[in-house]
């Protein structure tokens, strides 16, 4: 065994150990490669953390000098990239303090005083989770703008809006591409909401129960930026609430993507048409020449998975899981690390592709116009206009489309005299009412496809996301 003061033992439990831990302890056991991403929180933690127990004269001034002055050079060192994380320290958090000790000596030791890793790795996650955030709802927003700019450019592009993929009633592109404004809306408030309950500081609940030492864990919590410090030490080295709230409003962002990226896959299909993607984010085959895939779209529909995954891991790691720490905790930050980096590029990729897409108006159009699509029209004119009830006239419009379908063309297709055979009440009104531009126009119900009632909500978008 070597000299424990070597500091090659561990530095933090050595003391009470007489071997080493083997080697393949040490790979399960440390998650270094995983929790150095935490490492400014760690350091901004400890900064603060060790001013309060100046201010509480729990440690010198000296010492909390000393070790500031040495978390400060590891900090620039981890800014520079000059930084060397080991395994054989385990976590950020001992990688850190064992640096510190190298830099300034025993001082270092002072620095753990009135808490411990279970609280401090709870703090750290949830300032990371903190930023992830941040940075997410900026990223949700970019691509909220990008949607609101094609919707302001195709308030009346008029596009056969469907249920279970048939054409179903004519819509307006604006008006699709404001659905997804509002779910990307929901999905700022998701995270909103997340950081609001998320914000209790942990710190200075030491393993579990608590502390005996003078602490002020208000003082620590409104430095670090939390609105107060948590209620029950148990609860707060234990939880894990926000990391699952935030990996369940990262799933259903994703699903949000995934959902699009189908569409965008149905919509630049052979069958469809109706947009082009650019070659910056489409593919070519290496077999057929002509071909022009949309990969991008089809990764992000299948990479929700992987987000998705990450939830039901955590379920998973937490379900039985008795109070308070476990060390099954430690599994938690890479499904949060991924789900994160997953859906970061996600909504990367989306927004890049989004501002770069051709909408074939045309096409839209064309397809708008097939299918029998404003029967709903015709049936709701006959109620309105001649007081048919819905029934009947759905049993008229019904025996028109049998016809339009016998002679092989559209309801607006059929001569004045087909539609008077069947209904001496018709005029030649209904070619109006067929049309599709009258369908999206008197669907100007609040929230509804009108271009009128589509340009109003763009402008509320517009001034909400200034
Ligand atoms: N690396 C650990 C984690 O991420 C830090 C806490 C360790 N606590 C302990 N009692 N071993 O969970």
């Amino acid at each position: 065994m070597s000299d424990k003061s070597s500091h090659d033992m561990n530095l933090m439990w050595g003391g009470r150990f007489s071997s080493q831990t083997s080697n393949i302890m040490e790979k399960l056991n440390s998650s270094i490669d995983t929790d150095h991403r935490m490492v400014f929180q760690d350091i901004n933690g400890s900064i603060e953390h060790v001013k309060m127990l100046r201010l509480q004269k729990i440690v010198s001034s000296k010492v909390c000098d000393n070790i500031l002055r040495g978390l400060k050079i590891i900090k620039n060192e981890v800014k520079k990239g000059k930084f060397e994380y080991s395994k054989k320290f385990e976590d950020i958090h001992m990688n850190i303090e064992k640096k510190l000790h190298d830099l300034i000596g025993d001082d270092a030791g002072y620095l753990h005083t009135a808490r411990s890793r279970n609280d401090q790795v709870a703090t750290d996650f949830k300032m990371w989770i903190r930023d992830a955030i941040g940075d997410l709802d900026l990223k949700i927003k970019k691509n909220m703008k990008t949607f609101l700019a094609i919707a302001d450019k195709n308030f009346n592009s008029i596009m056969p809006g469907f249920t279970h993929l048939q054409s179903a009633q004519p819509v307006t592109f604006g008006h699709h591409m404001l659905a997804y404004i509002e779910m990307f809306s929901r999905d700022r408030d998701r995270l909103y909401d997340v950081k609001k309950r998320l914000n209790e500081c942990p710190l200075g609940s030491a393993a579990l129960a608590g502390t005996s030492f003078p602490i002020d864990r208000f003082l620590t919590s409104k430095n670090l930026g939390f609105d107060r410090p948590t209620a029950n030490s148990i609860d707060s080295v234990s939880d894990r609430d926000f990391a699952l709230e935030f990996l369940s409003t990262a799933s259903i962002c994703a699903t949000h993507l995934s959902r699009l990226a189908e569409e965008l896959v149905i919509w630049v299909s052979d069958g469809f048409k109706f947009i082009k993607i650019s070659d910056r984010f489409s593919t070519g085959s290496s077999i057929m020449p002509q071909k022009r895939n949309p990969d991008a779209a089809e990764l992000i529909r299948a990479k929700v998975a992987n987000i998705t995954g990450t939830l039901f891991s955590l379920f998973t790691i937490l379900k039985g899981l008795p109070l308070a720490y476990s060390k099954d905790l430690q599994e938690d930050k890479k499904l949060v690390f991924s789900a994160y980096d997953n859906l970061s590029l996600m909504l990367e990729v989306m927004n890049g592709m989004m501002k770069e897409i051709t909408i074939n108006k045309q096409f839209l159009k064309k397809a708008a116009k097939s299918r029998f699509i404003t029967a709903t029209d015709l049936a709701d004119y006959l109620v309105t206009n001649f007081n048919y009830s819905f029934r009947k006239s759905h049993n008229i419009v019904g025996k028109l489309v049998l016809k339009a379908e016998s002679l092989g063309c559209d309801l607006i297709n059929l001569e004045l005299a087909e539609f008077q055979k069947i209904n001496p009440d018709f005029d030649k009104n209904v070619y109006k009412i067929l049309s599709v531009e009258n369908s999206v126009n008197i669907r100007s119900s609040y929230g509804g496809t009108s271009p009128s009632e589509v340009k109003k909500r763009i402008r509320e978008w517009q001034k909400k996301l200034k």
